[in-house]
């Protein structure tokens, strides 16, 4: 196994050079210990509002507020200095040109993240193309929306019907000429991100969207195996780290009744 060890700061410029050169990276973190930890050997770090499913332990991730987000990120930027921080605006604070822009600029000004996350297709084009008009960078996520999982009824993959198809193609497009860095697509059948990847100038990230894309994208207490309530089709476990902690939590928890621990080498005589 190597170690990949990335030495260069990472900018919105050398993500797009990326595209057809270099596959990028990308994991989600929501505080610096876990940033510093990923920092050297990914392209991205999202701090994504998931931050709400994976550790508030909500069935969704709508109940994430900017403020919550802003916290997190100050964490992270302090964590990553390599990597690029993108910040995942949460539901309800870009809901049109004029509040999105103020909330991402109060964003830009209270944390050192370079890029803000919105997702939408073509119906979201004008507001990413006045937050990218007046200095913001912001990166796409289209195809299936978390933050619209209630009004959908569900998480439902996208990219199964020619209608789907068109409109997924569309909304690449829209939001690219808008003016947006990188577009995650998720949850979209592969041959569908595919088109969009091979469509599109700027990099495509995935999740569950196969392959054939310019990059992945997983939550990290998926891809580590700290989330237990699911798991999506697309997460693959690196580690099962639920299963590590509750060991170790239980070798600790012995040593303590058995006055294993703490031992003269952790004790001050
Ligand atoms: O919130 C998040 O972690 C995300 C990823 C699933 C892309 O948006």
């Amino acid at each position: 196994m190597s170690i990949v060890v990335k030495q260069n700061k990472k900018t919105i410029t050398s993500i797009k050079k990326q595209k057809n050169k270099e596959l990028i990276t990308m994991i989600t973190a929501y505080d610096a210990l876990f940033a510093k930890l990923f920092d050297s050997q990914v392209d991205i770090i999202l701090v994504g509002d998931s931050l709400h499913m994976s550790f508030n332990g909500d069935s969704d991730t709508i109940s994430a507020s900017l403020e919550e987000m802003i916290y997190h990120t100050k964490a992270v930027c302090s964590g990553a200095k390599n990597a690029l921080v993108v910040f995942d605006m949460p539901f309800g604070t870009y809901l049109d040109k004029k509040s999105a822009l103020k909330n991402a600029v109060k964003v830009y000004k209270q944390t050192k993240a370079s890029a803000v996350k919105i997702e939408g297709g073509e119906n979201k084009a004008h507001i990413v193309k006045n937050l990218t008009n007046n200095g913001i960078a912001v990166m796409g996520h289209i195809g299936l929306l978390p933050q619209s999982v209630r009004a959908e009824g569900g998480y439902k993959i996208k990219g199964r019907n020619k209608k789907e198809i068109k409109q997924l193609l569309k909304d690449a497009k829209a939001i690219e000429k808008a003016g947006a860095f990188a577009i995650v697509v998720e949850g979209v059948i592969s041959d569908v991100a595919k088109e969009i990847a091979n469509s599109l100038t700027i990099p495509v990230i995935g999740i569950g969207a196969g392959s054939e894309v310019d990059g992945q994208v997983l939550v990290w207490s998926d891809a580590f195996g700290f989330f237990e309530e699911f798991t999506p089709k697309f997460v693959k476990k690196y580690m099962n780290g639920a299963e590590l902690i509750k060991e170790s939590l239980s070798n600790y928890i012995d040593d303590v009744k058995q006055k294993k621990f703490p031992s003269e080498e952790h004790t001050y005589n």
